[in-house]
C-alpha cells in the first residue's frame, strides 16, 4: 500500500519504518528541513535501538520529504504522527494536528484514509472526520480512524513489530478493511472499535501504568517505614496474573513525554466534563513527591549542599533514550544547583541534552568514573547497563564519602553493604 507518515518523530519515524519492513511504500513527511535532509542521508535524528538499521534496510520503500502536498496527493493511507504537546492547564495542544488535517483536505485528490495515531483528546477523531468531509476536495472521501500507538521509547522498534495488539477506532466497514490491509503482514490481534473508545484506550492504557507506578512507590515508601523490601513485595504480588509483574519498579517515578502529559490531559478531559478523577489525581500528586525522595535521603546525610560535589548517574527519563523530558533526574540537578552543590551528571545519551540545559553550572562527564570521583553523594536516576554492570568497590575507592543513593534499585542492599558502601534504595531496608 502506498502510505504518507505526517510527522518524523519517534512514532513516525518507528512507524514508517516497520510498516516499510513489511513491504509497504511509505513517504515521511516533516515540516523541519534539516532533519529530513538527514534522513535522506542515512541519519536518524533520534537515539532509538535498531531503528537506523530498519530504516537503512528498507530505503528502497522509505522516503522523506518536506513536500507534503505531494506526499498526501500519492497516499491510500495518510497516518498522522505529530506532536500533541502538553499545555500549561494540562489539555493538549493540538496545532500540529488541525495544520496537518487542513493540508490533507487542501490536497487528497483521491479516496483514501487518514489514520490518527497522535494522542488526542476523546472526540477529535469526530472533529477531524467532520472538518474533512466539510474542507475536502468534493467527490473525494476521506475516512477517519483513530489508531492509538502503545511503543515505548527505547523498545520502539520491538513493540511495535511485536505490539500485544491494535487498536482501530473505526466508524465504516470500508475504514476497518483498509486497516486490517495495512496490519496484515504483522499478523497481531486486532481491537476494533469505535472512534472515541479508541482514543479513550489510549489515555486509559497510560494512565493505568502511571497508577501502577504510583502506587509501588507508595507502597515501598510505606515499606521502609515497617522495614520491608519492596522488590519481594513486588514480585510477590505481580505473580498473581490479575495484577501482573511489570511497571511495578519502584523509584524515583515516572519521566518522560508520555505518561506525565497523559495524566494530566485526561484529569483535564474529565474536568472539563465536571468530573473529578481523584485516583489519578493521586497518582500525579505521589509521582510529584517521589522524585525528591533522593534529595531528602541526601539532605539527611549531608545536612547541606554547598560545598559539597554531588554526582548524578543518569540524566535520560530511561535507559535506551536520550529523551529528558520530565525527568526526575533533572528537577534535582536544578534543584542541587540551587542549593550550592558542585554537580557531576554521567549519561551515555543525554548529555547533549544536560549541556544545553544547565551550560557550565553541571560538569558533563564521559565516564561513570570521571562523574563519582571526589564526590561527596552520588545519585542514581537512570537504570544504565553500565550503572547495574558497575564494580560497587569502585565506588568506595573513587568517591570522597561512599553514600550512594540509589533511585532505580540496581544494587543488592548486602553486596553494597559489603563494599563498604553507605547505601540506600527505595522501598528496601538499609
Ligand atoms: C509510555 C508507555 O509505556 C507506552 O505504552 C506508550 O506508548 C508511550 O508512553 C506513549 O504514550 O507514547 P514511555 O514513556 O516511552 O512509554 O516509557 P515507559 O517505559 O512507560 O516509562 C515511563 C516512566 O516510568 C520512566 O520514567 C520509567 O523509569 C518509569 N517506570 C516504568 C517506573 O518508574 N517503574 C516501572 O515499573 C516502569
Amino acid at each position: 500500500m502506498k502510505i504518507t507518515i505526517a510527522g518524523a518523530g519517534y512514532v513516525g519515524l518507528v512507524t514508517a519504518a516497520c510498516l516499510a519492513d513489511k513491504g509497504h511504500d511509505v513517504i515521511c513527511v516533516d515540516v523541519n528541513e534539516e532533519k529530513i535532509r538527514r534522513l535522506n542521508e542515512g541519519i536518524v535524528p533520534i537515539y532509538e535501538p535498531g531503528l537506523e538499521p530498519l530504516i537503512q534496510r528498507n530505503s528502497a520503500r522509505l522516503r522523506f520529504t518536506t513536500d507534503d502536498a505531494e506526499a498526501y496527493r500519492w497516499a491510500e493511507v495518510i497516518m498522522v504522527a505529530v506532536g500533541t504537546p502538553p499545555l500549561p492547564d494540562g489539555s493538549v495542544k493540538l496545532d500540529d494536528v488541525w495544520e496537518t488535517l487542513r493540508r490533507i483536505a487542501a490536497s487528497a485528490e483521491r479516496d483514501c484514509l487518514v489514520a490518527i495515531k497522535s494522542t488526542v483528546p476523546v472526540g477529535t477523531g469526530d472533529e477531524a472526520a467532520r472538518f474533512l468531509a466539510e474542507h475536502g476536495r468534493g467527490g473525494v472521501r476521506i475516512d477517519v480512524v483513530s489508531n492509538p500507538e502503545f511503543l515505548s521509547q527505547g523498545t520502539a522498534v520491538r513493540d511495535t513489530l511485536q505490539a500485544p495488539r491494535i487498536v482501530l477506532g473505526v466508524e465504516s466497514e470500508r475504514a476497518e478493511r483498509i486497516m486490517k490491509d495495512l496490519y496484515a503482514p504483522f499478523a497481531l490481534p486486532y481491537v476494533v472499535t469505535d472512534r472515541k473508545s479508541a482514543e479513550m484506550i489510549k489515555y486509559a492504557a497510560n494512565v493505568f501504568l502511571a497508577l501502577k507506578i504510583s502506587y509501588i512507590n507508595e507502597i515501598a515508601n510505606v515499606c521502609e517505614l515497617v522495614g520491608a523490601d519492596i522488590q519481594a513485595v513486588a514480585e510477590g504480588i505481580g505473580m498473581d496474573p490479575r495484577i501482573g509483574r511489570r511497571f511495578l519498579r519502584a523509584g524515583v517515578g515516572y519521566g518522560g513525554s508520555c505518561l506525565p502529559k497523559d495524566t494530566k490531559a485526561l484529569y483535564a478531559l474529565a474536568a472539563s466534563h465536571g468530573y473529578s478523577l481523584k485516583t489519578v489525581w493521586a497518582a500525579m500528586d505521589v509521582n510529584e513527591k517521589q522524585k525528591w525522595k533522593l534529595f531528602e535521603k541526601a539532605r539527611a546525610h549531608l545536612g547541606v549542599f554547598s560545598g559539597r560535589t554531588a554526582a548524578v548517574l543518569g540524566a535520560a527519563f530511561k535507559p535506551g533514550t536520550d529523551d529528558v523530558r520530565e525527568s526526575p533526574a533533572l528537577a534535582n540537578i536544578e534543584r542541587l544547583i540551587a542549593e550550592g552543590a558542585d554537580v557531576r551528571v554521567w549519561d551515555p545519551a543525554a548529555l547533549g541534552h544536560v549541556s544545553r540545559r544547565f551550560g557550565d553550572a553541571v560538569v558533563c562527564c564521559e565516564t561513570m568514573e570521571e562523574a563519582i570521583r571526589g564526590a561527596d553523594v552520588c545519585f542514581i536516576f537512570t537504570e544504565w547497563p553500565a550503572v547495574l554492570q558497575f564494580d560497587l568497590h569502585r565506588y568506595k575507592t573513587l568517591m570522597n564519602r561512599p553514600i550512594v543513593l540509589d533511585g532505580r534499585n540496581c544494587y543488592d542492599p548486602k553486596q553494597a553493604d559489603a563494599a563498604g558502601l553507605i547505601y540506600e534504595s527505595i522501598g528496601r531496608p538499609v
